[in-house]
């Protein structure tokens, strides 16, 4: 059974409170027990962990160096966090970013991802099913 952790950055325990146009009004706990149905469906050992510091993300990264992926929504970390993309870097489990909203089709500052060139890939503008189009990538081998 493949092993892959799911890590929501800061604020995103506010979905469903947070601009239901860009995030839909699903809270987090409700996205999770999606991820969770689809992971276990699919045979796959799936852990969720959802922090607001940048530093719990790393540690975090830092500990999954035996997992089989990692799926990541960084938040505003994203655009900021040179930190988080040196971690993502260092280990070798492929990292695939998640962002619920269409970043491009929002404020300038967002189209940036400091950490989206470490990672295998990104997928956004989804909303919650990004999280499962990015388990698919685990689920299928290619
Ligand atoms: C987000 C997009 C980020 O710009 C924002 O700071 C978030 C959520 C998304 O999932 O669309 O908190 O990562």
């Amino acid at each position: 059974m493949k092993k892959v952790i799911v890590i929501h950055g800061p604020n995103l325990n506010l979905l469903g409170q947070r601009d239901h146009s860009h995030y839909g009004s699903l809270t987090l706990d409700e996205i999770n027990a999606k991820i969770l149905n689809y992971s276990k469906d699919n045979h796959v050992d799936c852990d969720i962990f959802q922090f607001n510091s940048e530093l719990d993300i790393i540690n975090q990264i830092q500990m999954s160096q035996t997992v089989d992926g990692i799926i990541i929504n960084p938040a505003a970390y994203t655009h900021t966090s040179i930190a988080i993309r040196d971690a993502i870097e260092a280990i070798s489990p492929p990292v695939v970013e998640v962002h619920i909203s269409n970043v491009h089709a929002r404020e300038e500052f967002r189209q940036r991802s400091i950490t989206a060139p470490v990672c295998k890939g990104q997928i956004l503008g989804f909303g919650w099913t990004g999280y499962l189009l990015a388990l698919n990538y685990f689920i299928f081998d290619y």
